[in-house]
């Protein structure tokens, strides 16, 4: 009979990529992805920790297996990714959730295989979760589900150490791929024809520092936009502190790497980006967005904004309402600070109280939400190039992303996915875009 799993993936894009690992070494094994939990023989839990909310709702999520779990001897539950990193939390996981058969971290995401051989063996718990970062993976090959995207990752880890940040202690010191191995993998999914190649690393600018024979990400960025085909290239994230003149002259250099940067400010005050050990000032962001649109004056930004950092003022609150003013971003993600045990934060005595927070939430959500609609305005009549990404049966119509990041919709009689089209946009309905197909 053949064996089926299925894996529930939280948090950002890097875990997305993380899952297409893990669904790599099981298919490797014979299994074929299910959706239906009652006829799965694995299930892996691929959890993130960044925010108390994203381990909550995993946490959540796992407890309703028990009963699926008990009633049967033919499953395995399977939890991984870097909430089992932090300290004890493998242990405690096992003590809440006994009917868990495999523990393991996001610096073994390889032995996953060997420790599914294991566990036949044995039918207590097993946790395999390293602490110390394993230099890269290289080993596996991900099961792709996002066609025509595909990520690929150019460095692990982060070094630094932002107050609130949980990550550098889960995902360790930087660790840079080697760029010849990342330029074979960029150009295979290119041969593969894959026609979106996003970047993936903590913070891209310092690709390489870790290794002084590497080149560095503007150069790496450069080399890939040589190879031939016709396709986009993105990458996440950039750390406003890293962001040079370098990179954005090689960004206007290549009309395949995105005119969308996600730059994250995360406040527009300096006393809370000082005490979030950022290392730049609101007046730094703004110039390097100023000189951004000098040299590539379409270019979007996107941002990850946070609400209610420890000791956070009204007046705080005010300097980011301001900032997001300004720049403008075409898309933001917002955030509600939440503590982290282990980080500088959280040890900080000036913790802002829920119905503040809740209230600062509500007023940034609206005013983003205002800005990205209005970001949608000045594309009513013009004809775009989008590339199809996937088919809506709700609406029934075909969607994609222009290079902009902005989602248009469209209908077709025939399967454009993976197809550059161009369409012109007749109607804006909120963030989405309409239009129809132009030759
Ligand atoms: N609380 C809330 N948001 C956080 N982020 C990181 N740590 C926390 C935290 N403790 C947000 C930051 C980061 C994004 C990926 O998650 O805005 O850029
Ligand atoms: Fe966390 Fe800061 Fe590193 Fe981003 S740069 S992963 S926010 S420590």
């Amino acid at each position: 009979m053949e064996k089926k799993y299925l894996i529930n993936t939280y948090g950002c894009q890097m875990n997305v990529h993380e899952s297409e690992k893990i669904a790599g070494i099981l298919e490797s094994r014979g299994y074929i992805k299910t959706t239906d939990e009652s006829v799965a023989n694995v299930i892996v839990f691929n959890t993130c920790c960044i925010r108390e909310n994203a381990e909550n709702h995993a946490e959540g999520n796992i407890g309703m297996l028990k009963k699926l779990r008990l009633s049967r001897d033919d499953l395995l539950i399977a939890v991984c990714g870097c909430m089992t990193q932090q300290d004890g939390k493998a242990q405690a996981l096992k003590k809440k959730f006994p009917f868990i058969d495999i523990i393991f971290g996001t610096h073994n995401l390889e032995e996953f295989g060997r420790l599914l051989d294991e566990k036949e063996h044995q039918k207590k718990t097993l946790i395999e979760v390293w602490d110390k970062e394993k230099a890269i993976c290289e080993s596996v090959t991900p099961s792709r589900t996002s066609y025509p995207n595909a990520w690929v990752n150019i460095m692990y880890g982060c070094n630094n150490f932002c107050t609130y940040c949980i990550v550098p202690y889960v995902r360790g010191r930087e660790r840079s791929r080697n760029s010849n191995e990342i330029f074979n993998e960029v150009k295979s999914l290119i041969c593969q024809g894959y026609k979106e190649i996003t970047l993936l690393g903590q913070n891209v600018n310092s690709y390489g520092n870790d290794n002084e024979n590497e080149i560095s990400f503007p150069e790496l960025l450069d080399k890939l936009a040589t190879i031939e085909g016709k396709y986009r290239l993105r990458f996440m994230t950039s750390h406003p502190k890293d962001f040079t003149k370098e990179l954005i002259e090689v960004m206007a250099k290549h009309k395949n790497i995105c005119n969308l940067i996600h730059l994250p400010v995360q406040a527009g005050s300096n006393n809370v980006l000082q005490r979030m050990n950022r290392r730049y000032t609101a007046q730094d962001y703004i110039q390097k967005v100023e000189l951004l649109h000098s040299l590539i004056p379409d270019c979007a930004i996107s941002s990850d904004i946070m609400i209610g950092f420890p000791g956070e003022t009204e007046q705080d609150f005010i300097d980011t309402i301001n900032l997001v003013k300004k720049v403008k971003f075409n898309t933001a993600f917002t955030f509600v600070y939440s503590r982290r045990s282990g980080t500088k934060a959280d040890l900080m005595d000036d913790q802002v109280p829920e119905d503040i927070k809740k209230d600062r939430i509500m007023r940034l959500v609206e005013l983003q939400n205002n800005l990205t609609r209005e970001s949608a305005t000045p594309y009513l009549g013009k004809t775009i190039e989008i590339l199809c990404e996937d088919y809506d049966d709700k609406k029934d119509l075909y969607q994609g992303r222009d290079e902009y990041g902005k989602m248009g919709y469209f209908k077709s009689n025939k399967n454009l996915i993976g197809e550059f089209v161009n369409i012109k946009i007749t109607e804006t309905a909120g963030v989405a875009l309409v239009g129809e197909i132009v030759d």
